[in-house]
């Protein structure tokens, strides 16, 4: 999801090629199976530990204690994110995000039963320990790191608090538990957010520890004595250290089964030993070359805005992917040779340029990407004009062989700040390259014009940019720009010295 409007990609009817469109089918054969698997668990266990009063309706058909209960959850949840989503703005959640945060609770509040009520059984402990200490080993805190890791801080925020409420139910609903599971989820959620290796997820563990360590002893002390403080010390101690560990083996499993991809993932797309971008770089250096540009732009504009940099450069180095399979059809690449478009009509030109949005897409989806990138792909043309073929065509469109519209991209507009960010990075290194020796005020008119027709042609409509991002961005490429066009030092030829 990320700072995405995804809640409103489920609902409303956009242009073709829109990547999703309600609830997919991959989404509802995972939801229905996970259903069912929630209802066994909670039909098998749900015995001894959870309240089974189906009454008569239980002999008919022994499931129904356990539908309801999954029922109640579900609901339960449905409401705290949908409310959430509907009225935050950075919470607007697509089935999978909902699908995954509901998975998620539930599995840590059949965790949370199962720490509550095994470990105690087991003969080693059980002598020394009180069965109400083993609540401090919930392993909430590493569920709210992958949260908010995968999405984002506001999400992070209610998962803590909707699967602590859940876990200290599982639990007994002891106080100390629901005070404690707060406590551990916020704290190992709020250190773990931009984190680019593996090395600093570890280090999140040994931050919050000695937070969480404290936070248990207190919560001992206040409601039970002095007699388990140091267990609960070092339970909740162990828990936190090992939120990182954990997090990192469940990472790969999440991205995986729900398209996301975490920095940590992001930061390895980035290498230039990636295969994909080996192709790129070997078969269309040109767009290699141009995409690394774009990508230093979209990273100045997004963190002149405090959007995603890190999605921002790595969507740019993948975003014109598509033109790997036709290189020579892309004026980057076209340096010294022919324009082949000179032979062509302007129908068939557009064609194939508009190819490389989809066949983008194709490859995104081969090299497993990540759902973030593919969006960024399909919409980073917008549904802007091929401004030169339609130029090209006007003698087609005056004898109304062809229509204005047909020289259009098919879609989607960008949805998020990221995606319009690279929409008009890409527009902007595209005209810059076309520029010979500009001044300062040429590049900066240049910026303003192409940024003004993308507004003014609806293509920032559908995402979160205001005026003021604008002018940050616009600004940030100004800069960048200034500092790769005029940042070339005439070198003395060898053996004159430096110039005087
Ligand atoms: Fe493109
Ligand atoms: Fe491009």
């Amino acid at each position: 999801m990320s700072d995405t409007k995804n809640g409103d990609r489920n609902h409303r009817n956009h242009e073709s090629g829109e990547p999703r469109r309600g609830i997919p089918f991959r989404e509802t054969v995972i939801g229905l199976l996970s259903a069912a698997v929630f209802v066994s668990l909670f039909y098998l266990w749900g015995e001894e530990i959870f309240p089974r009063s189906a009454g008569r309706l239980g002999g008919i058909f022994p499931f129904v204690g356990a539908v309801a209960l999954t029922l109640a959850v579900t609901l339960f949840l449905s409401e705290w994110f949908g409310f959430a989503g509907r009225e935050v703005r950075k919470v607007r959640l697509a089935a999978r995000d909902f699908l995954f945060l509901c998975s998620l609770s539930l599995i840590l509040l059949f965790l949370a039963k199962g720490v509550v009520e095994v470990l105690p059984s087991v003969p080693l402990w059980n002598r020394t320990v009180p069965a109400r200490l083993y609540v401090y080993l919930i392993p909430l805190p590493a569920f709210a790191m992958i949260v908010r890791v995968l999405l984002n801080s506001e999400v992070a925020i209610l998962f803590t608090v909707a699967a602590s409420v859940l876990s200290a139910a599982a639990a007994g609903g002891r106080w100390p538990a629901l005070l404690f599971l707060l406590l551990s989820g916020t704290a190992g959620a709020a250190r773990s957010g931009r984190i680019q290796d593996r090395y600093r997820m570890l280090l999140v563990g040994i931050m919050t520890a000695p937070i969480c360590a404290l936070g248990a002893i207190a919560l001992e002390l206040a409601f039970h004595g002095t007699a388990g403080i140091w267990w609960a010390g070092l339970f909740a101690g162990i828990n936190v250290l090992a939120a990182g560990p954990i997090t990192l083996a469940i990472l790969p499993l999440a991205e995986y089964a729900f398209g996301y991809a975490s920095d940590i993932r992001l930061m390895e797309l980035a290498s230039t030993g990636h295969p994909l971008l080996k192709r790129l770089m070997l078969e269309a250096p040109g767009t290699f070359h141009h995409s690394v540009i774009v990508g230093t732009l979209a990273e100045a504009g997004a963190s002149a805005i405090h959007a995603n940099p890190l999605l921002c450069r790595v969507a740019a180095l993948f975003h014109d992917v598509g033109k790997v399979s036709k290189p020579q059809y892309f004026s980057e690449n076209q340096a010294g040779s022919e324009n082949v478009h000179d032979v062509l009509s302007p129908g068939m030109s557009r064609v194939v340029i508009l190819s490389h949005v989809k066949e983008g897409l194709r490859l995104a989806k081969e090299y497993r990407l990540g759902d973030g990138i593919a969006e960024i792909i399909a919409q980073h043309h917008g549904t802007s004009y091929l401004y030169y073929f339609l130029d090209k065509a006007q003698a087609e469109i005056q004898e109304r062989r062809a229509t204005e519209e047909t020289f259009r991209y098919p879609g989607p507009r960008p949805r998020t700040r990221e995606g319009a960010i690279i929409m008009l990075a890409d527009s902007v290194e595209a005209a810059a390259r076309s520029l010979k020796d500009p001044s300062q005020a040429e590049l900066d008119e240049m910026v303003m014009r192409i940024v003004n027709r993308a507004y003014l042609d609806g293509q920032l409509n559908e995402c979160d940019m205001t005026l003021r991002d604008l002018h940050a961005v616009s600004q940030a490429f100004m800069r960048i720009l200034s500092a790769v066009l005029h940042a070339r030092v005439d070198y003395p030829e060898s053996g004159k010295g430096p110039p005087a």
